[in-house]
C-alpha cells in the first residue's frame, strides 16, 4: 500500500495513472478505482465515485491530462481534448471548482500545439492544482482558528457542520474539517456534532469516518435533530465547506445548510463557510443565479437495491441550496478571512493577491 493510500487520499496520481478512492462504498470498504480515459472520469464524478467540490476539480484536472496523453499522437487530436474537456464540464453543475481547474488546464495548454509538450504543461498543471489545494486547506484551517478566537475566544468551543468538507472532498486536510482539524490541535474544540446529511449520508458515512480516525471528538445525528442539540448542546459555530460562492457572498453547498444557517442565527451561533478561492465564481452576482443540481429520487426511495419509500412516489431531490450571504458571520479562504461577506468586501479579497493557484473567480 502507498502512504497515499493509507491515508485514504480521495485522489491519487502516480505513474501517469488516476486512482480514485471509492467514496460510494465508503465507510464498509477502501477500494480504489484506475481511470485512463476522460470519458471515465466525467463518469466517475456523476456518479459520485469522487464528490466534494475541490475534489471533482482535482480529478477533472487529471482527467484533462489523461485526455491528452490519449490523444496526442493523432492528427486533430485538440479537437479530441476539447470534446473531453466538454465532457468533463457537463458532469455536474453546481461545483464550479470543476469550470474553474478546466479552464486553468485549457489555458495552460492554449498556445502549444507539439502534443508532447502539450502533456508535460498539462501533467505539471493538474499537480500543481492538487498540491495548492492541500496547502490552501491548511491555511484557511489555521485563519480559521485565527478568527474563532477573535470573535469568541479559546473556548473549548462546540461546533455543528454539515455534509462533507473533508480530506475525502479535497486535495487533502479539507476545507471545514480543515478547520476542525486545526481547532482541534489547538485546543478550542470541545466537540462537533456531525448531520447525517440525507440523502446521500456524506456525515454519516464520510465526515464520521475522518474524524474518528484521528480520534476527534464527534457525535453523529440525524439532520431533523440539528435545532434541539445546537440549543440543548451550546453549539456556538456551524462550520460547513462551499460547491460555489457568488459575487454577493451568497454560498451554495449540500442541502440542509440554509436551514442550519437559519437555525443558527435563531440560536446565537455563527457561521462559517470554508471555501478557497477557486469556488468563488464572481461572475454571477448572486447565489439565486447558481445552478443547482437534482439527482434521481431513488437516492431517497431506496439504500442500495432496498426499497425504502413508495415505487413511484414523486420526489424532489435538489442537492444544494443557497445560504444568503447575511446569514453567514465569515468567509474563510485562502487569501484571508471576510466578516459578514458583501459584493464590496468579495471584490476587494478577490483583488488580493496570493499566488498563481488562487481562484480565477469567474466560471467561464
Ligand atoms: O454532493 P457532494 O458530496 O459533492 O457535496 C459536497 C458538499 O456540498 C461539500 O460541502 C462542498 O463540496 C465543500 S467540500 C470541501
Amino acid at each position: 500500500m502507498t502512504p497515499e493510500e493509507q491515508r485514504c487520499d480521495a485522489v491519487i496520481w502516480s505513474a501517469g495513472r488516476l486512482r480514485l478512492l471509492d467514496q460510494r462504498l465508503l465507510p464498509a470498504q477502501e477500494c480504489y478505482l484506475d481511470y485512463a480515459d476522460a470519458p471515465a472520469v466525467a463518469a466517475a464524478i456523476t456518479d459520485m465515485v469522487v464528490r466534494g467540490a475541490p475534489a471533482i476539480g482535482i480529478a477533472a484536472a487529471y482527467g484533462v491530462v489523461l485526455s491528452i496523453a490519449r490523444h496526442e499522437g493523432s492528427p486533430g487530436w485538440r479537437k479530441n481534448v476539447e470534446e473531453d474537456v466538454e465532457c468533463l464540464r457537463q458532469s455536474r453543475p453546481t461545483a464550479v471548482n470543476l469550470m474553474w481547474a478546466l479552464d486553468h488546464m485549457q489555458s495552460l495548454v492554449a498556445g502549444e500545439t507539439e502534443g508532447s509538450r502539450a502533456l508535460a504543461l498539462a501533467e505539471k498543471g493538474a499537480i500543481a492544482i492538487h498540491e495548492a489545494d492541500r496547502r490552501n486547506n491548511e491555511r484557511m484551517g489555521s485563519l480559521g482558528v485565527d478568527a474563532i478566537r477573535k470573535l469568541s475566544g479559546d473556548g473549548p468551543h462546540v461546533m455543528m457542520t454539515h455534509c462533507n468538507a473533508g480530506a475525502l472532498a479535497t486535495g487533502g486536510y479539507g476545507t471545514a474539517l480543515g478547520v476542525i482539524r486545526s481547532a482541534w490541535k489547538a485546543g478550542i474544540l470541545a466537540r462537533v456534532h456531525m448531520d447525517e446529511t440525507r440523502p446521500w449520508l456524506q456525515g454519516s458515512r464520510l465526515t464520521a469516518w475522518e474524524l474518528l480516525r484521528e480520534s476527534i471528538p464527534a457525535v453523529l445525528n440525524a439532520d431533523g435533530a440539528a435545532a434541539h442539540l445546537i440549543r440543548q448542546q451550546g453549539v456556538s459555530w456551524v462550520v460547513v465547506g462551499a460547491d460555489r460562492v457568488a459575487a454577493n457572498g451568497d454560498a451554495a453547498n449540500k442541502i440542509g445548510t440554509y436551514g442550519l444557517a437559519i437555525l443558527a442565527r435563531h440560536h446565537g451561533a455563527r457561521v462559517m463557510v470554508v471555501a478557497p478561492t477557486s469556488t468563488i465564481d464572481m461572475s454571477l452576482s448572486s447565489g439565486a443565479q447558481i445552478p443547482i443540481e437534482e439527482r434521481t429520487g431513488d437516492e431517497l426511495l431506496r439504500y442500495g437495491n432496498q426499497l425504502l419509500g413508495i415505487e413511484g412516489c414523486p420526489v424532489a431531490n435538489p442537492v444544494f441550496d443557497v445560504t444568503p450571504a447575511e446569514l453567514i458571520d465569515l468567509l474563510v479562504t485562502e487569501k484571508g478571512v471576510v466578516e459578514q461577506p458583501d459584493s464590496q468586501k468579495m471584490e476587494q479579497l478577490m483583488a488580493r493577491d496570493s499566488g498563481p493557484l488562487s481562484g480565477s473567480g469567474s466560471n467561464g
